[in-house]
């Protein structure tokens, strides 16, 4: 079993040669070569709620970074994972939820569990698919039917299992799963959106990958590639017309404030992989290991059923706060959108991963 000491010595030996943050204050860098420190505390306070987002009271917290608010249901699912995990291994081990991306933005937070700096982080299907491009599949336009589907094969071992283990020997990271995005859809501050011509010439945000520049611009936009965490200020500001995501990460970025014209697109279903640093995993007592994979399992397939009410919930939200949602007829978009998916696929090792997944929807349709 890894321990606090052992653990801090890691962590300040992979941030040692990093660049000090610009601007002052406590850095980034500097918070996070405190996290260990953190756990070691967490123990001593011995069962005092005091830090949020933490399972205190135990011998070791894992860090989990994420890029959302704490108002979106990951958040709160992520806290109870901590807390199955405390249970699971008699307190050895808990985790803290760090929100808003307070240790990084995704893309960073990729790296810093490689090094060991942070033990566990979420990150969108575009951030892996960066990082190897093997998790291209997971991320096509009607690769799944519906997010069950999307549940089913991610926690098919026989689908996904040899792929969730291939960033480790490079890089020592473990996919342990992940949390659906539900379906994207796209919004803009001038609306509605009916047309292709409608969209013509508008600057859509997307995450930075080829499969959302593509999609974007087969639809008419002009795809803008930007961070998540400045999408707010981005729309704010008028650099962009509009983005796209599903309605919960909508209503909990209050995205609606700045961009009023949701329209339902459904471009593909996204999904949001857990990223464990390999080494933690392996450290780890085998029970330990096992009874956190375990608990993560149970933890992503709640919240499946989490996501269904929170989109029903953050829609009558939107309807709430005037927000004018348009469902164009499906011969606009749906066949471009299509097309593109089709279109991305070329190794033929993506098109076996794509048509495994295809087979495992309801109808088994390869
Ligand atoms: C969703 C997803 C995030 C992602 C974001 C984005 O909210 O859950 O992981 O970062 O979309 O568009 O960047």
């Amino acid at each position: 079993m890894r321990t606090p000491s052992s653990s801090r010595r890691r962590a300040s030996r992979s941030l040692a040669g990093s660049r000090p943050d610009a601007g002052g204050g406590l850095g980034r860098r500097r918070f996070l070569s405190s996290l260990p420190v953190l756990g070691a505390g967490a123990a001593l306070l011995g069962g005092c709620a005091t830090q949020e987002g933490a399972v205190t009271g135990v011998d070791r917290v894992l860090s989990i970074s994420l890029g959302q608010a704490e108002s979106h249901p990951s958040y709160g699912s992520l806290v109870s994972f901590g807390e199955r995990i405390a249970e699971a291994t008699d307190g050895r081990y808990g985790a803290r939820v760090y929100a808003n991306n307070s240790l990084g933005d995704q893309q960073e937070t990729v790296q810093l569990v490689s090094d060991g700096a942070i033990d566990m982080a979420v990150i969108s299907g575009t951030q892996i698919e960066n990082s190897s491009p093997r998790f291209l599949p997971m991320n096509v336009p009607g690769v799944f039917d519906d997010i069950d589907h999307q549940n089913r094969v991610m926690l098919d071992e026989a689908i996904v299992g040899e792929l969730f283990a291939s960033l480790e020997p490079q890089m020592r990271l473990t996919v342990l799963g992940g949390y659906t995005q539900g379906s994207r859809h796209l919004y803009t501050a001038q609306g509605p959106i009916e047309s292709v011509e409608d969209l013509a010439g508008l600057k859509i945000r997307v995450q930075e990958s080829e499969i959302f520049l593509r999609l974007i611009d087969a639809i008419g936009g002009v795809p803008t590639p930007m961070a998540y965490s400045e999408v707010y200020t981005g729309l704010q500001a008028g650099v962009l017309d509009g983005a796209e995501n599903n309605e919960v990460s909508y209503v909990t970025q209050r995205h609606y404030e700045v961009a009023g014209h949701f329209t339902l697109t459904n471009h593909l279903i996204g999904f949001d992989f857990l990223l464990a640093n390999t080494d933690l995993l392996e450290e780890m007592d085998e029970r330990d290991a096992e009874a956190l994979r375990a608990a993560w399992a149970e933890t992503q397939s709640e919240f499946v059923e989490i996501w269904k009410q929170e989109t029903e919930k953050m829609t009558a939200q939107m309807l709430d706060r005037g927000v004018t949602i348009t469902d164009p007829d499906p011969e606009v978009f749906a066949p471009l959108i299509e097309e593109v998916g089709l279109s991305i696929l070329e190794h033929p090792d993506d098109l076996a991963l794509y048509e495994a997944i295809r087979a495992a929807a309801e109808g088994g349709d390869a």
